[in-house]
């Protein structure tokens, strides 16, 4: 991969036509890393999922409120990290879509999909407010979701709640 250890990063404002901004950056991304049409496509649909949470349920729709997506290659791995200023969930408790009790449900998706388009979502909850730059860092009341796309390895889908 001639890209290798290309790091991306973008911060937008909580508006929902930004969406298709960070969006269209994950599929020229993946492509340009040689991913083929279909998968980046997914990786493309799963951000948007993630982008769309962090709007709505994490910033609540205050267009003050930032959403922050990093995409990082390296060694054959695409890490994608979409945080937010919201005060973080309880994955655990996110029902199954696959219910049958949920079945007829048109919300409670997204998750969902997420973990069938990558190889792994991992979700980390910080200890302080949100630092611009400082976003790995462990922050209290701060959501922040993170996707990775794992080449060549299985799907896991076991998101670790850290
Ligand atoms: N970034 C986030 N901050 C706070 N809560 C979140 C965040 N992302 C997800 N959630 C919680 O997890 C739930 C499930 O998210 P999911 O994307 O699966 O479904 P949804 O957003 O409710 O509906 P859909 O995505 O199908 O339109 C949300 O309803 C919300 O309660
Ligand atoms: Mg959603």
């Amino acid at each position: 991969m001639d890209r290798d250890g290309e790091r991306i990063e973008i911060t937008i404002s909580s508006r929902f036509e930004n969406i298709e901004l960070v969006q269209v950056i994950a599929e020229h991304l993946c492509e340009n890393a040689g991913l083929d049409e279909d998968g980046s496509h997914w990786i493309g649909m799963a951000v948007r999922e993630a982008v769309a949470n962090a709007i709505k349920h994490g910033n609540k729709l205050d267009v003050r409120k930032k959403v922050n997506a990093t995409f990082h290659l390296q060694d054959h791995e695409l890490e994608i990290k979409i945080s937010d200023e919201g005060a973080g969930f309880d994955p655990a408790a996110i029902g199954d879509p696959l219910n049958p009790q949920n079945l007829m449900k048109t919300s409670g998706r997204g998750i969902f999909y997420m973990k069938t388009f990558m190889d792994q979502v991992r979700y980390s909850f910080a200890r302080r407010r949100n630092i611009p730059g400082d976003e790995e860092e462990s922050r209290e009341g701060n959501g922040c979701r993170e996707l990775e796309d794992l080449e060549g390895e299985e799907n896991e889908s076991h998101p670790a709640y850290r």
